[in-house]
């Protein structure tokens, strides 16, 4: 067995059907983390499974007609069918509702209550029947009303235990002084420290308004609710509290935990206080990454085929998918999706720069040297070049692969197909072939093939079929991931006389119909009418409160920054021409209001979906002095306005 471990995890998956390409992400993302592990020789442990507890499900089991477990063992079947077609390389699978889950979980919460860290107390709060949602008091306002729905809520006084999260408060705040990598990126960091130092609540940890969920041990009419059922997976899978807890030893504390930005609060703050009350120790990194998100908004299975990651994977291949979902999202932030984005990337990137480099290198060796590899010569021209940046292509991607880079750590692979394509155009070798120069060809001819060998062996954390295709299509033996990572990082492995054996493309480029472009929508709304409008009319507008969840200027625009919203659950993209009085960053965090059921409009190539309220007085400088509409009170995003 390996000497040195490496044990990652992804969230556990709520079961739903609805999975579409934005979930598959963070599992695609650990997967190549995982493979790129075990490349280097890590005895890796990557983790994955389903979270499914809670009293949604019951709800959706009941409308079906069927019992809780029975619901979600379809749905479960269906996710590790996905994770099939996409390749992921799991090591185990923990669904919450098996019994090494549940005990394990029971043993935690009794332990956590022997410590005094878990105690009874009487949770009150505002209900609201149809939403099923508990509001505070100051949510609910004066009027009681449900912030969603606007319906009288009641007052549910329900006695529930609660974990003392306060009481660790400064704890917290001194390890994440002590360990400043512990969360990434920084910006996410920062967040989560400003979040405690506001003040920790003790946390509510369960439930008696359904039974669907991990009975506690000594009082069963209470369920464990939500996050401490979920986080302890990472445990709990490793055989923590059973009979056998090896693994728990050889693998804990975990080296990351790759999670999606909005739990990462979580993740960092309720996880690690478990962990200190339970005396465990802490895992190494927790990271947050960005999401992918729709031009056009939130983005949800609704939407229909065109983010079902199944229907994709059938109709691109799964190297495609792979790739554009490793190489769209930037490091911490968020990518976006469309079915463009994606066929653009499959065509430059993967037909155009790696399947031509291949089918170039494979035809001009078989016109020249029979297919066979031929031994190279004394160094020339470009030759060093291309030996550097092959050199660099493998420093730069395993320290972008080190900082969690998966789109830096392709782009730098990139950077040696693309060379390569370029020393093609620059030694030009039919030239060479033309005039007979057979040492300086068999030279160029084997830098070539040598180039491809080093990508294939860099790209198998990535890929799945493409390097192994391209391996064979070299002639080679065995498979480009049982050589390792290192192999990609020396030059002149590749033997010569080696016999290739040129096959299909890689990538076949796909054609895409010219559709017309959408010219930017006027700006200009019409001057009001002096005629009075009922308020029926009034009523046709849909005002919401909106959080403003990250904005950026829109690239070569002066006024138009970018804004993406969260409506409730939504989430959106609106494009304000606030630029001039407004910098992105002091727009972050504020509740504005828009109206949500505008026809959606094209500004500068970007969608906007819905239009934020402003007030501006007019004049020449009327931009410089917009003022936006905000809240009086914190209200919950998604609050309808009337
Ligand atoms: N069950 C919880 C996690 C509990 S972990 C102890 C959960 N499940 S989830 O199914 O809603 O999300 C699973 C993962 O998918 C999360 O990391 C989430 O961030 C990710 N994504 C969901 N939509 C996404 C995008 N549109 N883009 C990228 N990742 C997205 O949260």
């Amino acid at each position: 067995m390996a000497e040195k471990t490496f044990y990652l995890t992804t969230p556990i998956y709520y079961p739903s059907d609805k999975l579409h390409i934005g979930h598959a992400y963070t599992t695609v993302a650990a997967d190549a983390l995982a493979r790129f592990k075990r490349h280097q020789g890590y005895d890796v442990m990557f983790l994955t499974g389903t979270d499914e507890h809670g009293q949604k499900i019951e709800r959706i089991a009941k409308e079906h007609g069927v019992t809780p477990i029975e619901y979600v063992d379809k749905i479960v079947a269906g996710i590790k069918e996905l994770w099939k077609i996409l390749d992921i390389s799991y090591d185990d699978f923990i669904r919450t509702t098996e019994e090494r889950h549940v005990k394990a979980v029971q043993t935690i919460f009794q332990r956590l209550y022997d410590r005094g860290d878990i105690y009874k107390a009487e949770y009150s709060g505002w209900y609201c029947v149809p939403c099923e949602t508990f509001w505070t008091e100051r949510q609910a306002g004066a009027e009681h009303i449900c912030p969603d729905c606007g319906r009288p809520v009641e007052l549910v006084k329900e006695e529930s235990y609660f974990f003392r999260l306060s009481k660790y408060a400064d704890r917290w705040l001194k390890f994440i002084e002590e360990n400043p990598d512990f969360i990434q990126p920084p910006s996410r960091r920062n967040e989560m420290i400003s979040f405690v130092k506001q003040g920790l609540e003790d946390l509510c940890v369960s439930r008696t308004t359904f039974d669907w969920g991990i009975p506690v041990p000594w009082d069963p009419k209470h369920v464990i609710y939500v996050w401490i059922d979920a986080l302890s997976n990472y445990i709990t899978a490793l055989g923590y509290a059973s009979a056998d807890e090896s693994k728990f030893h050889r693998y804990w504390p975990a080296d990351l935990h790759l999670v999606g930005k909005e739990i990462v609060r979580f993740h960092t703050i309720i996880w690690p206080i478990m962990l200190m009350a339970l005396d465990l120790p802490l895992p190494k990194k927790v990271f947050g990454h960005g999401w992918l998100v729709l031009e056009g908004g939130k983005m949800s299975k609704s939407k229909g085929n065109v983010v079902d990651p199944v229907l994709l994977v059938d109709k691109y291949g799964v190297d495609a998918i792979r790739y554009f979902l490793l190489r769209e999202i930037p490091f911490g932030a968020d990518g976006f999706y469309s079915e463009e984005a994606l066929v653009k990337r499959i065509n430059s990137d993967l037909a155009n720069d790696l399947g031509n480099l291949l089918y170039r290198t494979l035809t001009m060796l078989e016109k020249y040297f029979g297919g066979r590899v031929p031994a190279p010569g004394p160094e020339e021209g470009p030759d060093a070049d291309l030996k550097r940046v092959a050199q660099e292509a493998g420093a730069n991607a395993e320290a972008a692969m080190d900082r969690l880079e998966i789109s830096a750590a392709l782009e730098a692979i990139w950077e040696l197909v693309k060379r390569a394509n370029k020393y093609i155009d620059e030694v030009a070798p039919w030239s060479l072939a033309r005039e007979q120069k057979n040492e300086r060809l068999a030279t160029v001819m084997y830098n070539l093939a040598e180039v491809l060998r080093t990508v294939a062996v860099m790209l198998v954390p990535y890929l799945t079929r493409a390097p192994q295709a391209i391996w064979e299509q070299l002639g080679l033996a065995g498979s480009p991931a049982e050589v390792g990572w290192q192999a990609a990082r020396q030059w002149g492995l590749l033997t010569p006389g080696t016999q290739t054996r040129r096959g299909a493309p890689l990538f076949p480029r796909i054609e895409v119909k010219k559709r017309e472009e959408k010219s930017e929508v006027s700006e200009e709304v019409k001057a009001p009418t002096q005629e009075k409008i009922s308020i029926e009319q009034f009523a046709q507008v849909e005002l919401k409160v909106a959080e403003v969840l990250a904005a950026e200027r829109v690239p070569k625009s002066k006024k138009l920054i970018r804004l993406e919203i969260a409506l409730g659950e939504e989430r959106r993209q609106i494009v304000a021409g606030i630029g001039k009085s407004y910098t992105p960053e002091e727009l972050v965090g504020k509740k504005i209001v828009v109206v949500a059921n505008l026809k959606p409009a094209k500004l500068m190539g970007y969608e906007s979906n819905g239009m934020l309220l402003a007030a501006s007085l007019p004049g020449e400088d009327e931009e410089e002095h917009i003022s936006l509409l905000t809240v009086d009170r914190d209200i919950r995003s998604g609050a309808r306005i009337r």
